[in-house]
């Protein structure tokens, strides 16, 4: 197999080296940019080769020790090796570069990026589980980098302690389960004060599992649910039992609760740090009817309802817009109105009656809201618009529209490291009318 030695120039937006041998262009797991390395090609694409890592021969001066026993085989976290600040400066280049390379805008203003914790942040995640005689078992963890195997693993430095310690119980109570080999997955999720574990389970409990999972739930203190098919018939593994979990958002008073199959953002102090920032960015006040879209439930929605006139804030999933009103009663709130739509379909055109909003707040999953921009920005021209996003290539997209076509001045972007550890890039921009 060909061997080469290089100098790594660049970060790809999946975190892996760029080189160039030949005129060719390679991405080499594992190399930071600033090394010089030699690797191996292992394949070739039309426009690129990838290549195997096979020694650092001069290490950048960001690259650390990773912290976790199980970097480069766990595919959760692949930015380990790189140091902290220096992911954060990645991640803020791979915005501001995806902005100008497939957006054509730069923002006038870059925020200071928001960070919290690097370990130990993760209050929601899906565990894999599969049965592997040859590997000694049940195995608990997540997916193995590229593959579809599961990386066994007795802790997790990215998710809360209090999740993560019970791994190594989790992965003896599955295997002495009737069906060991019949769990897929198990859900994780923490509020402020609890854990709820939901087990998808493709086979019938028998009485002894039942028992098996209730003594787990007091030992360890948990909420313990059961999917026997699809999200709806997750239940409180004893009937009647069913405990909301909680998160309080402290800076405006408000406590969020939530089922653990409910979107919520993974990391909780990140997420203060957010929805203040989005607050301050917004600037709701007494006088502004706010349109916010893909409000899950109500992270946002209620803090802009404890400074702005009024809020109608619309989401797709109706289980989430029930939870948000019931929020919304719990901390006494009743200037917002939760509308259900989909707002990738038509049902976007009955969201024009909205058109007293002057201010609007997008939250939208990876695929982006380039439906809202097209349909309802042109009608309603909100003043302002402030746009939290988890793909800056949809941002990107979307902000040409904004700034190209429908007259809107990109002011501000800022990265927010929702994931530490990991190449995924959070961002909030915001567009002002000009
Ligand atoms: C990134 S989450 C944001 C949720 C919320 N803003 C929060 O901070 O918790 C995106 C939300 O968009 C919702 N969503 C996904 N597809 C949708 C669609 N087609 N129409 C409306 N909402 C959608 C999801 O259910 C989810 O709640």
């Amino acid at each position: 197999m060909s061997e080469f030695e290089a100098q790594v120039d660049d970060l790809s937006h999946d975190g892996r080296g760029v080189t160039r041998v030949d005129g060719k262009v390679y991405f080499v797991e594992g190399a930071l940019p600033g090394e010089l390395i030699r690797f191996q090609r292992t394949k070739r694409h039309r426009r690129h080769e990838t290549g195997k890592l096979v020694e650092i021969l001069e290490p950048s001066d960001d690259r650390v020790e990773p912290p976790c026993q199980y970097f480069g085989v766990c595919g959760g976290c692949a930015m380990q090796h790189l140091d902290s600040a220096a992911q954060v400066a990645y991640k803020q280049g791979v915005l501001l570069d995806s902005l100008r390379r497939i957006g054509k805008v730069d923002p006038t203003r870059v925020l200071e990026p928001l960070t919290g914790a690097s370990i130990g942040y993760r209050r929601k995640a899906r565990l894999g589980i599969r049965f592997v005689p040859k590997k000694g078992g049940v195995l608990v963890g997540f997916r193995e980098r590229h593959k579809s195997y599961i990386t066994s693993l007795d802790e997790c430095l990215a998710l809360d302690p209090n999740i993560s310690c019970l791994l190594p119980a989790l992965h003896q109570l599955v295997g002495a389960l009737s069906c060991y080999d019949r769990v897929p997955q198990i859900e994780v999720a923490r509020g402020d004060s609890q854990v709820a574990l939901v087990f998808r389970h493709l086979e019938a409990l028998t009485d002894q599992d039942h028992e098996r999972l209730q003594t787990f739930a007091c030992d360890h203190d948990v909420d313990i649910y059961l999917q026997s098919g699809g999200p709806d018939t997750v239940m409180p593994l004893r009937t009647g039992e069913a405990r909301l979990l909680q998160y309080r958002l402290d800076e405006f008073d408000i406590n969020i609760r939530f089922d653990p199959t409910d979107f919520v953002q993974v990391n909780a102090d990140v997420n203060d740090a957010m929805v203040k920032r989005a607050v301050e960015l917004l600037q709701p006040n007494v006088t502004d009817n706010i349109l916010e879209l893909f409000c899950g439930i109500g992270n946002f929605s209620l803090p802009f309802a404890r400074r702005a006139g009024s809020v109608v804030a619309v989401e797709a999933n109706e289980i989430q817009v029930e939870r948000a009103r019931g929020n919304a009663q719990l901390n006494n709130i009743d200037n917002t109105e939760f509308v259900v739509a989909d707002l990738y379909s038509d049902q976007i055109e009955s969201l024009k009656r909205f058109d007293h909003c002057n201010k609007l707040f997008l939250d939208p999953p990876r695929s982006g809201a380039i439906e809202t921009v097209k349909e309802l920005v042109p009608k309603l021209k909100p003043e302002r618009i402030v746009y939290v996003s988890c793909n800056p290539a949809t941002l990107a997209r979307d902000s040409e529209l904004l700034v190209n076509k429908e007259n809107y001045r990109l002011d501000e972007v800022g990265i927010i490291d929702m994931f530490p550890h990991t190449t995924h890039v959070e961002s909030i921009a915001v567009f002002n009318l000009k």
